[in-house]
């Protein structure tokens, strides 16, 4: 078994600071936060989802940082170092479940950017039409084989750079991966944004209208604000477990929250011109996204260049987040199972292709698979709104008491102050002080209001 003295560190603030951004930034912000945006109203969602990143996602984000490094161990692994013997592990149990079914979905999508990825490259996508570009994506996900096999292909990438290690694979990757992403999304904006009729598109981000905004709403918002900070489900206490001994954890917190927010925002100036300057509907769905790209760029000198280039940024935001997800279960099987990081890599990299496939299935509602639906949901569904409405809240929730309320104050401020060498001890305070008598009781108000036992 991999002892602790062989653990691997990030080696500098910046490789601490883009490995997180990496895994905050992901599908989450280019195609999730577009298209629920779009279906929930608007300005409004985009407000409540400030709040929670503020009031909720800081706080946990924090408590996971605390954790994580304190313990130095895998999400599961640090529970049962701080409070050996009891049930507490089991948030980690909890938490690798999440990410597994988090996966199962995240992989299938991830295998839809990296063919419309080589698609853009082979130049199928250039010059396509409205008409075209929906079809596009029904031939797309529907395959049935195709996707399937990208869903094998991502896994293959995400397994191997795993089997790199800590600061030859995640750190490394993120280093030069990140930086280049904000560079290819701004100039997907400047294009949008000077598309005719793009002024729209500004206004339905920004407009806020309460009367659009309904109480499953807010559990979205919530729900979102997990899945994009990676929150909930001990993925940041596993990435905080390498995090370096002299790193400001509150400062990288907030930078990763705010730059994460900022490309979710770029990501929206990007499509939501194109859906209204093409007369498309905001509130597509899961399509949104692969339906409106390729026809922001189809019409232009060079388009299809930057076409190449949106999806080889969603790519790369795919590939990040999805190294610090599956980074959960290898630490994991690492630390308390005696693999070697490469088995483990492997075996869950095939793992999650294969329960993944039911996933990729589903979407076709002629396939057996899609037929298949329980309350109206069908397997992708299922994985989708099971971990992110469901089970990131409740670990967020128990993570936050877990902190707030059996932690000394104290202790937290050393830690997080680097045992008083930085000074911020007013604002950690502060911030433990919201832990514990503002995101538990917004947690809970939020998830009662979404099973309709309180009415917001
Ligand atoms: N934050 C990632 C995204 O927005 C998804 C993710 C969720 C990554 C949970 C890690 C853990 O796409």
């Amino acid at each position: 078994m991999a002892s602790n003295e062989k653990r691997e560190t990030f080696s500098s603030g910046l490789a601490v600071f883009f490995a997180t951004l990496g895994s905050a930034v992901g599908l989450g912000n280019i195609w999730k936060f577009p298209y629920l945006t779009g279906q929930n109203g608007g300005g409004a969602f985009l407000l409540v989802y400030f709040l929670c990143i503020v009031f909720v996602g800081l706080p946990v984000m924090m408590s996971e940082f605390y954790i994580g490094r304190t313990a130095r161990k895998n999400a599961i692994g640090a529970f049962k170092a701080i409070m050996p013997g009891t049930l507490w592990k089991h948030v980690g149990t909890m938490g690798v479940l999440a990410t597994y079914l988090i996966m199962f979905f995240y992989s299938c999508v991830a295998g839809w950017v990296y063919f419309y990825l080589f698609k853009a490259l082979t130049g199928e996508l250039s010059g396509i039409t409205m008409e075209g570009a929906k079809a596009q994506f029904g031939s797309v996900i529907m395959g049935p084989w195709s996707p399937i096999l990208w869903q094998c292909i991502v896994m293959a990438v995400v397994s191997g750079i795993l089997i790199m290690g800590v600061k030859q694979g995640i750190e490394k990757i993120t280093k030069t991966l990140m930086p280049l992403l904000f560079v290819l999304i701004l100039a997907c904006d400047l294009r949008a944004l000077t598309l005719p009729g793009a002024w729209e598109g500004v206004r339905f981000l920004f407009h806020v209208d309460f009367s659009q905004l309904s109480g499953a709403a807010v559990l979205t918002a919530l729900g979102l604000a997990f899945f994009k900070l990676s929150l909930g489900l001990g993925c940041m206490i596993t990435y905080s477990s390498y995090f370096t001994e002299d790193n400001n954890m509150l400062g990288t917190a907030a930078k990763v929250a705010f730059s994460d927010t900022l490309v979710s925002l770029l990501a929206g100036l990007a499509i939501f011109p194109a859906v209204f300057a093409f007369g498309m509907e905001p509130g597509a769905g899961p399509g949104l996204l692969f339906m409106t790209l390729p026809l922001v760029f189809a019409q232009m000198p060079l388009g299809n260049l930057l076409l190449i280039a949106f999806f080889f940024l969603a790519s790369i935001a795919a590939t990040t987040a999805m190294l610090s997800l599956v980074e959960v279960p290898v630490a994991y099987c690492i630390e308390e199972r005696g693999m070697s990081r490469t088995g483990a890599a492997v075996f869950n990299g095939i793992l999650i292709a294969g329960v993944g496939v039911l996933a990729t299935l589903s979407v076709d509602p002629s396939s057996l698979l899609g037929q298949m639906t329980f309350m109206g949901r069908g397997f992708f569904d299922w994985f989708d709104y099971l971990s992110s409405n469901i089970l990131l809240p409740i670990g967020g929730l128990l993570t936050a008491i877990f902190v707030g309320y059996l932690m000394p104050r104290e202790q937290v401020v050393a830690e997080l102050t680097n045992q008083g060498r930085l000074a911020m001890a007013g604002m950690v305070g502060m911030l433990y002080s919201i832990l514990r008598y503002v995101t538990p009781v917004l947690l809970i108000v939020v998830f009662l209001a979404s099973v309709g036992l309180v009415k917001l």
